[in-house]
């Protein structure tokens, strides 16, 4: 088939290298001059594992291209809309730039075209859009995507569900999408056919689950800290319960990302306009946002009332492992908020140093774990990257001035690391009383 996948960010990228390997042609158009360039010429813009191998091998096949310019949509008979919606100072989605595309579409299309929406919207755009893309005699389904960062292509070649939302009784939308993903669902892949509001939805509201369910155990954290409880086994015994399920429920510094931040917040604002008080999910934000307070009060606490001056040390700043990601990242932000309080703070990432100095100057940057390490009167770990996880306790005892680290990910062998001496404080648990150096010895 042919296709068009119009927004060639995150999601567009991948999506347009997804669909060359289910053996569509794929033509994908971004008003990012740069972007397409380095598309076109097999080099992804930003860090996410299988995407390069993926998209070299749909170059290679000649049937994949990229364009700046929108007339090139002409020859494809279905148009993937993958378009960012950020997020504006209210909270709401800016739909501006989905809008726009959308008015430059519709006169390209020709009858009987189908334009798939995969951009995360509020609830009621679809069926804005389907009112423009009809008026041209094409028709219109709602898709979303549910990929996650660092796992985007086997995410979407191997989704948990497929939802389609189209009009009702509109079966060639629902013949042709499962056309297009025919490999798929042959795997087996659920798929459900609802309306463009219910598909609209699910992608919101699944992140609005998540959100809440990593904040419920990061509040259970809190409780853990201060009652002594060990918050990993109240996390496994919850997990065994089927209706609970163990994922998403390690506790740590909380969640971040480009998506469900923005999310939970933009779905509060489309609550507030349909007069739906969605605002436990401002309490959800506000657990969340109290996890990073937490880890710099530790370090306070630490270093003895100040971090003038201090030498911190931060492990992980992307908002994530296996991403270069850092919006609304947890540990940038707490490395952030560590220089404005007077520490100086040297940093390391295995992917996000390029994206974290962009948007934070004023941290000392290393690409070398140890030369990070090196000095530091308190060490954070931020991001659970293996690099970190799997870090030696003793060669990292060696380096550092004071053998404090702050575990903000739960996710070290606190076990390893006090036997190689050091004093480890984990988010979830309480805080160990302080030894005497003789006693540490
Ligand atoms: C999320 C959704 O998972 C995905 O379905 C949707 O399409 C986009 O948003 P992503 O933002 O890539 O994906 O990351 P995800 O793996 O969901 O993690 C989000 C944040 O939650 C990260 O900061 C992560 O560290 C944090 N997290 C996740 C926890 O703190 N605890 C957990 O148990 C799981």
């Amino acid at each position: 088939m042919r296709i068009s996948v119009i927004g060639c960010g995150y999601l567009g990228a991948v999506h347009a290298a997804a669909m060359v390997s289910l053996g569509h042609t794929v033509i994908g158009v971004d008003v990012d001059e740069a972007r397409v360039q380095s598309l076109a010429h097999g080099l992804v813009p930003f860090y996410e594992p299988g995407l390069p191998e993926l998209l070299t091998e749909g170059l290679a096949t000649g049937r994949l291209s990229f364009s700046t310019v929108m007339d090139d949509v002409k020859r494809a008979r279905l148009h993937f809309l993958a378009i960012g919606t950020p997020q504006t100072e209210s909270g709401a989605a800016d739909l501006g730039f989905l809008f726009t595309a959308v008015a430059q579409l519709v006169p390209l299309l020709s009858p009987g075209d189908l334009v798939v929406g995969k951009s995360t919207v509020p609830v009621g755009v679809a069926a804005r859009i389907a009112e423009v893309v009809e008026s041209a005699g094409a028709r219109l389904a709602w898709n979303p995507e549910f990929l996650r960062e660092g796992r985007a292509v086997v995410d979407t070649l191997s989704p948990d569900r497929m939802v389609y939302g189209v009009r009702e009784g509109d079966n060639e939308a629902v013949a042709l999408l499962d056309r297009v993903y025919e490999q798929i669902l042959e795997s087996g892949t659920p798929r459900m056919v609802t309306d463009f509001a219910t598909a609209e939805l699910v992608k919101v509201a699944a992140n609005a689950f998540l959100a809440t369910k990593i904040s419920f155990i990061n509040a259970m954290a809190e409780v853990a800290e201060a009652s002594g409880a060990n918050i990993d086994q109240l996390a496994d015994a919850l997990g065994q319960d089927p209706r609970i399920g163990r994922k998403f429920l390690n506790s740590g510094l909380g969640f971040g990302g480009g998506c469900l931040p923005k999310d939970i917040r933009g779905f509060v604002s489309r609550g507030e306009e349909l007069g739906v008080d969605l605002g436990f999910l401002r309490e959800v934000e506000s657990i969340n946002l109290r996890r990073r307070q937490r880890v710099i009060d530790l370090a306070v606490d630490e270093l003895g009332g100040s971090v003038v001056g201090k030498r911190i040390t931060i492990l992980g700043l992307a908002f994530k492992p296996n991403s270069d990601d850092v919006r609304d990242s947890p540990a940038l932000d707490v490395a952030r908020r560590l220089v404005e309080l007077g520490a100086v703070v040297h940093a390391t990432d295995p992917q996000a140093l390029e994206t974290a100095r962009r948007s934070t100057p004023g941290l000392d940057y290393h690409a070398d774990v140890p030369d990070a390490l090196r000095g530091a009167e308190l060490v954070l770990v931020l991001t659970e990257w293996e690099a970190f996880t799997g870090l030696d306790p003793e060669l990292a005892a060696s380096l550092v001035m004071n053998r404090t680290v702050i575990d903000g990910r739960n996710c070290l062998d606190s076990v390893a690391w006090q036997r190689a001496g050091w004093r480890v404080l984990a988010l979830g648990h309480a805080v160990p009383a302080k030894l005497s150096p003789q006693a540490v010895r």
